[in-house]
């Protein structure tokens, strides 16, 4: 029987004059990483064995690029796939809470609508108790999971008004008293100075705000509905959460409007004490189309955004360390292998909302994923009056992975890219096995990030086992 190519080999051109080598080859199943010359990556390319010698077959083979039969292949995914299901297992069950989806700012992206942030509905007492029995109920018979986070979204969960704020902390007081370990709020930080000791006393531990650039791209943006900005509040909020001690995310959503920016917004984070504080997390995000179906214009696809990311880190080196690409499918596995000198898990599925979350709402329903909360026709369950699961919506996200969208079983991104985003599959073409596909995307990305850290792949030999031997 003669050797096969693996299905995951992905050989991306360095775009860069004078390199020794002239593509990466990456296989996110064996975790090799590899810089080659033309001849190997077209031979890999084009899957021509005949095109190699012996000897480089060898090392290709060594390195998981090449399998002696198919059925080693398939062998080491389904392993590596047990491996994936035992760290979720391991990870805490998921559950986020939305008190209301009312919002006391008005950002022209937003994927929510104007009139759920007009509404004035916040969940009353009853309801969180019913909440927080059904998360009971969800996590008992859960087969992920050893401990339970909890999140609160919105709208915006932290709004400065006594109804609310007496709402905000019955649900942190239960979630102490249900023995929640990890709560996280995700917040536009404008009136979360009037809720900081409550947080404190409550153990909260994580907080994430976003902040958009320099003051006038900021308040251009993140602004209150009679025009007023928000960015000396968040700015404020920001370092005052780190001195107390919550780990805080703050999160740039970037767009055409705001990304070249974004050096002199991490300068500013950086003067502040933000951006190297050991508490902080620097996260930028790209706007996301999210159901608005070309809405709004300025949206900056994968590429265009991650171009302008590695812009910044030109003009400013310390960008470079201070932001994480945890939102570009690929960069999250590329940056950390060269972080941490090993490869990170292959992505069996896109996101947490196709594992352990749990999102309800002060509706009463029960969703997978916060982004499409308060979309009923995606709910995949209700826990007021009772608890009733749509068994049947329920496994359509949980079940989704690479393995059972058609589109994705063949593809060799599958590993770094999860079958992508379902709220976009369900956005695009009203079912969630039918990705929108960003093949495309994900090779420009892959085109970029390779030459941009062409000098740390060079330096890098436990990761690049096969450099120079190739
Ligand atoms: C809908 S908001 C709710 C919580 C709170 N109001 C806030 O702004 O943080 C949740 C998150 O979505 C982000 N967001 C809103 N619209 C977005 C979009 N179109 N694309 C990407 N992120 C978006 C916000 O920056 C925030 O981090
Ligand atoms: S603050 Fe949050 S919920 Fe409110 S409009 Fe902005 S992104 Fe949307
Ligand atoms: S969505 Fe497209 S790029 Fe992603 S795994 Fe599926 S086929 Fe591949």
């Amino acid at each position: 029987m003669s050797p096969v190519f693996s299905s995951y080999n992905i050989v991306t051109a360095i775009d860069r004059k004078n390199t020794e080598w002239t593509a990466v080859l990456w296989n996110p199943l064996s975790g090799a990483m590899d810089l080659v010359d033309a001849s190997i990556a077209e031979a890999v390319q084009r899957r021509e064995l005949r095109a190699l010698s012996s000897s480089q077959v060898e090392l290709l083979v060594n390195r998981g690029y090449i399998y002696a039969r198919k059925e080693e292949e398939t062998a080491r995914l389904s392993q590596l796939f047990k491996a994936y299901n035992m760290a979720y297992a391991e990870k805490a069950m998921a559950f986020v809470l939305i008190p209301t989806y009312r919002c006391n700012l008005a950002c022209p992206y937003c994927f929510q609508s104007a009139d759920q942030h007009a509404e004035s509905d916040i969940m009353s007492e009853e309801l969180v108790d019913l909440a927080f029995d059904a998360m009971a109920v969800l996590a008992n018979e859960k087969l992920w999971g050893k401990g339970k986070t909890l999140g609160l979204f919105g709208g915006e969960p932290l709004i400065a008004e006594r109804r609310q704020m007496g709402i905000v902390e019955y649900i942190l007081r239960q979630a102490k008293h249900e023995g929640f370990r990890h709560i996280k709020i995700i917040t536009n930080g404008f009136d979360i100075a009037a809720y900081f000791d409550m947080l404190s006393e409550f153990e909260v531990d994580t907080l994430q705000l976003t902040l958009d650039g320099p003051r006038p791209i900021h308040d251009a943006r993140r602004r209150t509905r009679d025009g007023a900005g928000s960015f000396d509040r968040v700015l404020s909020a920001v370092k005052e959460a780190l001195e107390r001690g919550f780990t805080t995310h703050v999160r740039v959503n970037l767009d055409r409007r705001n990304i070249s920016a974004l050096p002199e917004l991490v300068r500013i984070l950086l003067n502040e004490g933000i951006g190297q504080h050991k508490g902080s997390i620097i996260a930028p995000a790209i706007v996301g189309d999210f159901g608005k179906l070309g809405t709004y214009g300025d949206v900056l696809s994968w590429s265009e955004a991650l171009e302008g990311v590695f812009n910044a880190f030109g003009q400013l080196e310390m960008a470079s360390k201070v932001l994480r690409l945890d939102a570009w499918p690929a960069l999250k596995h590329i940056q950390y292998a060269l972080r941490e000198r090993r490869p990170y898990l292959p992505s069996f599925k896109h996101c947490d909302s196709e594992h352990h979350t749990y999102v309800l709402d002060n509706k009463g329903d029960i969703y997978t994923c916060p982004d499409i909360s308060g979309r009923k026709e995606y709910a995949v369950g209700q826990f007021s009056p009772e608890v009733i699961r749509f068994e049947a919506k329920l496994a359509e996200w949980r079940t989704r992975s690479i393995f059972n969208i058609p589109k994705c079983s063949q593809c060799s991104y599958a590993l770094i890219c999860g079958g992508g985003c379902g709220l976009e599959a369900l956005n695009r073409h009203g079912d969630l096995l039918q990705p929108l596909c960003p093949r495309e995307e994900i090779e420009k990305m892959l085109q970029l990030a390779f030459s941009y850290y062409y000098e740390q792949l060079l330096g890098n030999p436990s990761l690049l086992a096969g450099n120079g031997g190739l």
